[in-house]
């Protein structure tokens, strides 16, 4: 099936705020990730069954040194300080997509900083 895509600015954000300084974002802004070790942001993602689902996470980094990040499904670790490398500028959105295991009904996929710079700058994710 087609992706939808859940915008970070919606999802549930500890550790960050939301932004629309920097062009180039879907929906209403970003999240701005603080830069501090653990700030994360949370999507409630539907799932019809269970099954493996391509994700696919759009977020811009300007510097030049990666910001990488836990991903966790329903509290379990499944990728470990994902790589989210420099996009160039902070209005260059990339993805970063990977295959995660869903449950049925509401799974809760949750992206956290693991360095002190925190996460990138955060636009949408889509599965
Ligand atoms: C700049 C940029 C922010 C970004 C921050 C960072 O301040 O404008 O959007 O989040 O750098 O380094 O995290
Ligand atoms: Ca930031």
């Amino acid at each position: 099936a087609a992706a939808t895509g859940y915008e970070a600015e919606n999802a549930t954000i500890s550790g960050g705020v939301v932004e629309s300084n920097h062009a180039g974002y879907s929906g209403t802004g970003f999240v701005n990730y603080d830069n501090v070790t653990g700030s994360y942001v949370q999507w409630s993602v539907p799932s019809a069954a269970a099954g493996n689902v391509s994700v696919a996470i759009r977020y811009a980094n300007g510097t030049t040194v990666d910001r990488p990040m836990d991903i966790t499904v329903n509290g379990t670790l499944v990728r470990g300080a994902l790589s989210f490398p420099s996009t160039g500028t902070w209005d260059t959105w990339q993805a970063v997509t990977f295959t995660v295991g869903l449950t049925a009904g509401t799974n809760l996929i949750r992206a956290t900083a693991t360095t002190a710079n925190g996460g990138p700058n955060v636009d949408k994710l889509s599965a």
